[in-house]
């Protein structure tokens, strides 16, 4: 068995071979390197910009707005394959809030509770539209960061949240 480390979210990953996607964050599989090969951006001290501190700022807001989202999807699910899969969404998009507070030094927000349908298929078209938005403004913001962790954070994170659009399109 071996210690493996996510660039993006920092966390160790111990398995016998290295996963195709951060279990926490759901990163790529190309930032996730050996124990010692590791030098994850939450770990490489950085002067923010104010337009990433502002991007940041948004992103959290959006992620934590997800994570009560897709928790009260997992709420109103059908089958328990759809509860445990919107469970660990809100998992992956807490873990995106949580590199932010990293980055930006700060404390989580209170995270306000959400509404959902429900209408399991009207949640997945739901999903799709906030995996679009995201999807859009971290592409945006990876090409507006000046600083080099920041602009490999959303640019995992905007291929995370693809992934999250792809993976409800196969229940439609
Ligand atoms: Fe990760
Ligand atoms: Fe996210």
């Amino acid at each position: 068995m071996k210690t493996y480390i996510c660039q993006i979210c920092g966390d160790a990953y111990l398995g016998h071979e290295k996963p195709t996607d951060c279990p926490f964050c759901g990163a790529h599989d190309n930032f996730i390197k050996e124990g010692k090969e590791s030098n994850p951006i939450i770990n490489q001290p950085t002067d923010i910009s104010e337009l990433s501190k502002k991007n940041l700022e948004e992103t959290l807001a959006l992620e934590i707005r997800a994570n009560a989202i897709y928790l009260c999807m997992a709420g109103k699910a059908d089958t328990y394959e759809l509860k445990a899969m919107y469970k660990r969404l809100a998992k992956v998009e807490l873990e995106h809030a949580a590199v932010v507070t990293k980055l930006m030094n700060i404390q989580m927000p209170e995270i306000a509770p959400q509404e959902c349908s429900e209408d399991d298929v009207e949640n997945f078209r739901k999903t799709i539209e906030l995996e679009e938005h995201a999807t859009d403004i971290y592409s945006k913001f990876a090409k507006e960061a000046t600083e080099a962790n920041i602009r490999i954070f959303f640019t995992a994170l905007m291929q995370v949240e693809k992934d999250h659009i792809e993976l409800i399109k196969n229940y439609l």
